[in-house]
Order: structure tokens, then sequence, then C-alpha cells
């Protein structure tokens, strides 16, 4: 069996598995939306359903998995099918990883942030506290299943949120495929070829360094302040509308281009091809010059070490990025400085 399948789906594939049992966790959004897509293709199966969101990505939704699996008295030959966006992949892959140490899981992911990002590359985790995918593991799935008919079920701020993550291995990976992502209408597009090329770049980059030792950290390119970006939005609920991950990365993204051109790796030419592509398609967030400080001080995550050097990744050129750069508080203050004057 192919590990990565992007294809619609179908019966025959089903008809191989060789489990005694299996199960799908959805959410109220994919069970309604794309379960049904998928329903009539599996033998006979268990439904595991869960609350949606990133709010429930924790521990006691884990124990809500274990426990379905253990009333099923599903034993090691089991298999469990994540059908969802990144939430369910991470969070149904780690129960799965962990429950008898650990039975197969394959990820149908429904949303374009996991087909090309989330389900790609082995990372399982869940949030503790505040803190993003704090415990998990690296394995990965007997299989992902990548059917690009599931984007259909997705609104446009969706699809353009997933859309960053594509941009970014764009960026750090592909200048041909940067001239085409800038040519990519979201709301028309024919997703399968363009998000194969996507997955590619991810794929050349784990399969290379799947534990994140080095290469690997390039795909936080945008994610350093992105994140921050993020964290503090989240945290700050009555302030702001709620920023979608993309539209983070998106900003993040930004700002870590200004700081490589700051630092002499990439021209002004390039710094304005990437801003002026992203603040055409992402909302412009107004960021009040107290909340630059604030921000900044999320890139560590444990906001106590506040003053310890960060090291990010940052592009080289259009096509090319490093890793473990030391980004200084000023860098990156100075860089949503400049996303601000953006977009003021
Ligand atoms: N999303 C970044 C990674 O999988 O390494």
């Amino acid at each position: 069996m192919d590990h990565l399948r992007i294809e619609k789906l179908n019966k025959s594939f089903f008809e191989t598995l060789p489990h005694r049992q299996i199960a799908v966790l959805v959410d109220g959004n994919t069970h309604r939306f794309c379960y049904p897509l998928l329903q009539n293709f599996l033998p006979k199966h268990k439904i595991i359903s869960i609350s949606s969101g990133e709010e429930h990505k924790n521990l006691q939704t884990s124990t809500q998995i274990w426990q379905a699996l253990t009333d099923f008295q599903f034993d090691r030959k089991s298999l469990l099918i994540n059908l969802g966006g990144g939430v369910i992949g991470d969070m149904g892959g780690f129960c799965a990883a962990t429950y008898k140490r650990g039975i197969d899981f394959i990820h149908i992911p429904t949303t374009l942030l996991a087909q090309v990002d989330a389900s790609i590359g082995g990372k399982l985790a869940i949030d503790f506290k505040h803190l993003k995918n704090h415990i998990g593991v690296f394995q990965n799935p007997v299989n992902v299943l990548i059917d690009t008919d599931f984007l259909k079920t997705l609104p446009f701020e969706e699809l353009r949120s997933g859309f960053a993550e594509m941009i970014k291995h764009a960026l750090i990976a592909d200048a041909a495929e940067w001239e085409n992502i800038k040519k990519i209408d979201i709301r028309n597009a024919d997703w399968t070829q363009i998000v194969s090329r996507s997955i590619e770049v991810k794929k050349k980059v784990v399969d290379q360094d799947p534990h994140e030792k080095g290469l690997r950290k390039i795909l936080n390119f945008g994610h350093t302040i992105g994140h921050a970006v993020e964290s503090f939005y989240l945290e700050n609920t009555d302030l702001k509308r709620k920023l979608r991950h993309g539209e983070a990365i998106a900003i993040g993204m930004i700002c870590e281009s200004q700081i490589a051109k700051e630092k002499g790796f990439l021209s002004e030419a390039e710094l304005l091809d990437i801003q002026g592509f992203i603040l055409s398609l992402y909302p412009r967030q107004f960021i009040a010059p107290s909340e630059i400080e604030i921000i900044v001080s999320y890139t560590s995550q444990d906001k106590k070490n506040w003053g310890k050097t960060i090291n990010g990744s940052l592009l080289k050129r259009i096509g090319e990025a490093n890793y473990d750069i030391a980004l200084s508080e000023k860098d990156m203050k100075d860089s949503l400085w400049h996303y601000k004057s953006l977009v003021d």
C-alpha cells in the first residue's frame, strides 16, 4: 500500500484493509459534511465524535477517545481513521499511537491546511494548558488519503488560511511554484495538482529530517512571529476578531521576510514581491504600538525566558531558506513596525 495517496476516495482501497475493527474519528462538522463521502466505502465501523476546535485538542478529549476505543474492545489489530482537519489528525493520531502502545491509523485530511501540512510528516500532539502541541510523539500513519473534493465543503476564509502554508512551501523551497502560486484564484482553483506540488515540498524536507533536528526547521518560516501574533490574539479575545492560523502566518511571513532583507539575505525587490502578494490576499491587521512589545514577548514559549535568543528560519532568497538564525528582540519589533507601516 502506498503511504500517501492523492486520489478520489474509493471502495477498493478500503476493501484491502486487513484490520479487524475500525473506528472513524469525526467532529460535528466532518460528521455532517465529510463522513457522507466516505461512509459507503467503509467496511463495518464505529464512529467516535468529538467537539470541534483547537480548544478541545487536549487531554480531556483524548481520554474520551481512549475510552471509546476501550468500550469498543478494540485490540492491537484495530484501526482509527482520522477524518478532519489538523485537530482531528493531531489528536486522533496521538491517541492511536498511544492506545495499547500503538494501533494503526489513517489520516483523511479534509481542510487545505491539513492536506498540505498537518497530515504530512508524522507530528502528533495535543495542547497542554496554554502550550500548543506540548504533549505528543512522532509517528506516521499507515496511509494519508488526500481527496481534494473535501475542499469544496470549505468556506473561502478556511481555504485562504491553508493557502498560507502553500505560500510558505513555495517561498522556502520552490521558486518556480512561487510564480504559479501568485496566479491561483482560491475561489476557483483546481486543487489536485497544486496540492500535490505543495506536499512534494513538505515531503522532501521531512523525509530528510523526520525528527526536526535541522533542515525540517525551515518549515517554521513565518511561524516565529506568526505564532506569537496568533497566541496574542487567542489570549486577548476581548480585543480583537479571531485570527485564523494562516492569517497570522501571513503576517509572520511578511515580518520575517523584512528581517531577512535587513540581514542582507533577501533583496528589496523580493521583499516587495512577497509582501505585495500577501497583502493583496489577507486581511490587514491593525496592531497598536503598545501591542508590539507584547507580541514579541510571545515568541518565547516560556514568557519568563524573555530576553533569551530566539532562533528562526529566514529566506535566503525566494525558493531557499536558512534555519537557526538568531533573531533579536529588536529585529522582531522592527519587523512588526514595518508590517504596521504597510497596513496603517
Ligand atoms: N508544520 C511544520 C512541520 O510539520 O514541521
